[in-house]
């Protein structure tokens, strides 16, 4: 049988990785492939890694000239970025190539427009190492869950985000410092804000969502809070009742509509979720037979991710003689079965609180601000004073039951303005993972 070839775009890390696994286990992969896979040709700004990393592929200089080669079976776009990567992966598909792609921000901004162009040409799209690298999730909320209605997922899938909390809570230290460590051990780029504020987390999780429920992706829906302003304090005052802080991505089914958004999140520290430490990802699904399940590996790195791109590689040629309509559909459900459904504001998604009040240590202060909270409707789980700062300043930190936000919005200004209360309220959200 003629070999499946391979037109590789960028040789990053994880386009590195590719190259290597693709070497590495030739034997293995096509032993159960029943083919040999090929890099036939490479495209990277850098002409002479190309030919130290792929020395039997053909080098291409212009990336177009390779998505048009007669001779490319499977386009894997590993560029990143949009504009590009997003001009490379419509003109491959026009021109009947199968794509892999790494490539979440493409997804989530552009999914909707590559997946319908992909439909009308007859080519797969396949994107397992977009999200949470080495771990076969895409697989599992498309294949291995179609039995199920799914209800939730939550996801740590943002390594360099989960280093520097997982560092904040076992050293004490703050964050620009744990960050600057990060950025020395190759963890987080020179500009990590993509990281750090959720964006990166954001594309995934976006891109879950729509897999689970059966919608076209929409980021524009997504809200995003990173792990910027998070003060150690926080980390250790969680800690001592019993969480640990996560940045999670969140995606929900609710009568009301689907809740998608990434933040910081208080999670009990009995849960297996709140001990993925390190730069380790997982992800947990909840659906309405299988119950719960945890999905855990390296979610970032060349040979875990690369992992990810070369199982694409496999599936999409083994499928090639399948009949496209026996294709698991791009987006878990059939292209014209997908519904547009009514994402939540941030004001709409229910949730439990964590609160830090800054307030002068007299008597009726905690008072009132548990009369607040209930005047918003909002019950109290716990309340402790944490002790006296120099200036008298009391720390109190409250934990809610679960309650709709727009409640809590309405009480912090509130409490705010008690002239009692000297600082600005700490809230963070808090999920106990028992639905
Ligand atoms: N930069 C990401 C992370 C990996 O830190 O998890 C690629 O999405």
């Amino acid at each position: 049988m003629q070999a499946i070839r391979i037109g590789l775009l960028g040789l990053g890390t994880v386009g590195s990785g590719t190259a290597e696994v693709l070497q590495k286990n030739a034997a293995e992969i096509s032993r159960r492939l029943g083919r040999e896979v090929r890099l036939a040709m490479v495209s990277s700004r850098d002409a002479a890694k190309a030919r130290s990393v792929c020395p039997d592929a053909q080098y291409m200089a212009d990336p177009f000239e390779l998505v048009r080669h007669p001779d490319v079976d499977i386009v894997v776009e590993l560029f990143g970025g949009t504009q590009i990567a997003k001009d490379l992966v419509l003109e491959a598909v026009e021109n009947g190539k199968h794509v892999v792609t790494a490539n979440k921000k493409l997804l989530a901004e552009y999914g909707n427009e590559i997946f319908a162009l992909a439909g009308r040409k007859n080519v797969m799209v396949q994107f397992e190492a977009a999200v949470a690298g080495g771990i076969p999730i895409i697989k599992a909320l498309r294949e291995g869950m179609s039995a199920n209605r799914i209800k939730s997922i939550m996801g740590i899938i943002n390594g360099t985000s989960n280093f520097i909390l997982s560092e904040m809570r076992e050293k004490g230290s703050p964050f620009a410092q744990v960050l600057k460590q990060a950025q020395e051990l190759g963890y987080a780029e020179a500009d990590p804000t993509f990281d750090i504020e959720g964006h990166d987390a954001g594309h995934k999780i976006t891109i879950m969502s729509a897999l689970a429920f059966g919608t076209p992706v929409n980021f524009g829906a997504c809200y995003l809070e990173g792990i910027s302003k998070l003060d150690a304090r926080d980390i250790r005052y969680a800690e001592e009742l019993g969480y640990r802080v996560k940045l999670l991505g969140i995606t929900r089914l609710s009568e009301k509509g689907v809740e998608l958004r990434v933040h910081p999140t208080l999670l009990p520290e009995c849960r297996l979720l709140a001990n993925v430490n390190g730069v380790m990802n997982a992800v947990r699904v909840n659906a309405d037979m299988v119950g719960e399940t945890l999905y855990y590996g390296a979610g970032a790195g060349a040979l875990p991710t690369a992992s990810a791109v070369v199982a694409d590689i496999i599936d999409i040629s083994r499928l090639l003689s399948a009949d496209s309509g026996h294709r698991v559909p791009y987006l878990a459900f059939q292209p014209g079965r997908l519904q547009e459904v009514h994402f939540l504001s941030m004001d709409e998604i229910t949730s439990s609180y964590y609160l830090r009040v800054q307030a002068a240590d007299k008597a009726g202060v905690l008072g009132s601000i548990a009369n607040i909270l209930a005047g918003e409707g909002i019950s109290i789980e716990a309340l402790i004073q944490k002790g006296v700062l120099d200036n008298n300043q009391a720390e109190i930190v409250i934990l809610t039951h679960s309650t709709v936000e727009q409640n809590i919005r309405r009480a912090i200004p509130r409490i705010e303005a008690e002239a009692s209360v000297s600082a600005p309220v700490v809230m963070i959200r808090m999920e106990s993972l028992n639905d």
